[in-house]
């Protein structure tokens, strides 16, 4: 059985949303680089590992992201799955975890990088945003795609209303991807594409239930 490692920042429903789909594979820990994020409760109430890597404790991002690998390598997971971890990592860093670590992102990406993605798509009046889950590669907030889940851009909406119908989309695809992880459905091509081995079921889940 595989093993993963989810690291988090803050409230980490993410993390909730994977631990609650009892996926196939090892939750070896939870770590956080902020000894105060909510979502390290939760894990410990279910019985997880968890640590804290402070970034407050390193003068530069080369010395936090080597003692974060320490500590991540100390678990001996198969993968690292970032879910909400709001820290730039460094390109050793991510080189070295490369195909073996995964983010998810509230846009659908390559539009929307970086911070605030509702506001500055509700400001550009898309019709249709969404979020991705993707390798990560040293590029930030670019990877290849594995999954993604459009949402529909409401007339009525703020920047509240779509962040909430976004994060359930995001609850819904990243147990998902991390489920085919798990069980050797992916693969990355050597273009760096993602193949998935079960295309039809992906078919069915890229698009949210209100466009299908
Ligand atoms: C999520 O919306 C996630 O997509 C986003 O942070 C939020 C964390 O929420 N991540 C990024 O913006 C990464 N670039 P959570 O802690 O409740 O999972």
């Amino acid at each position: 059985m595989k093993s993963i490692v989810i690291l988090i920042s803050g409230r980490g429903s993410n993390m909730q949303a994977l631990l609650k789909a009892k996926l196939p594979c090892r939750i070896a820990a939870v770590i956080s680089n902020k000894t105060d994020a909510e979502g390290l409760e939760f894990a410990r109430k279910h019985g997880i590992q968890t640590a804290v890597v402070s970034h407050r404790d390193y003068s530069d991002r080369a010395s936090f992201d080597a003692a974060l690998a320490q500590t991540i390598d100390g678990f001996q997971p198969d993968y690292v799955i970032l879910a909400g971890f709001m820290r730039i990592l460094t390109e050793g860093f991510v080189k070295r975890y490369y195909g073996k670590l995964v983010n998810i992102h509230p846009s659908l990406l390559p539009a929307y990088g970086g911070l605030d993605t509702h506001a500055r798509a509700l400001h550009d009046g898309v019709k249709i945003h969404g979020c991705t889950v993707h390798f990560v590669t040293p590029d930030l907030d670019h990877g290849p795609i594995i999954i993604q889940a459009a949402v529909p851009v409401l007339s009525h909406d703020t920047e509240k209303t779509l962040a909430a119908r976004v994060l359930n989309e995001e609850h819904r695809i990243y147990p998902q991807a991390i489920r085919w992880l798990c069980e050797n459905q992916i693969e990355l091509d050597a273009n760096g594409r993602v193949v998935l081995h079960r295309h039809k079921q992906s078919a069915h889940s890229l698009i949210s239930p209100g466009l299908e």
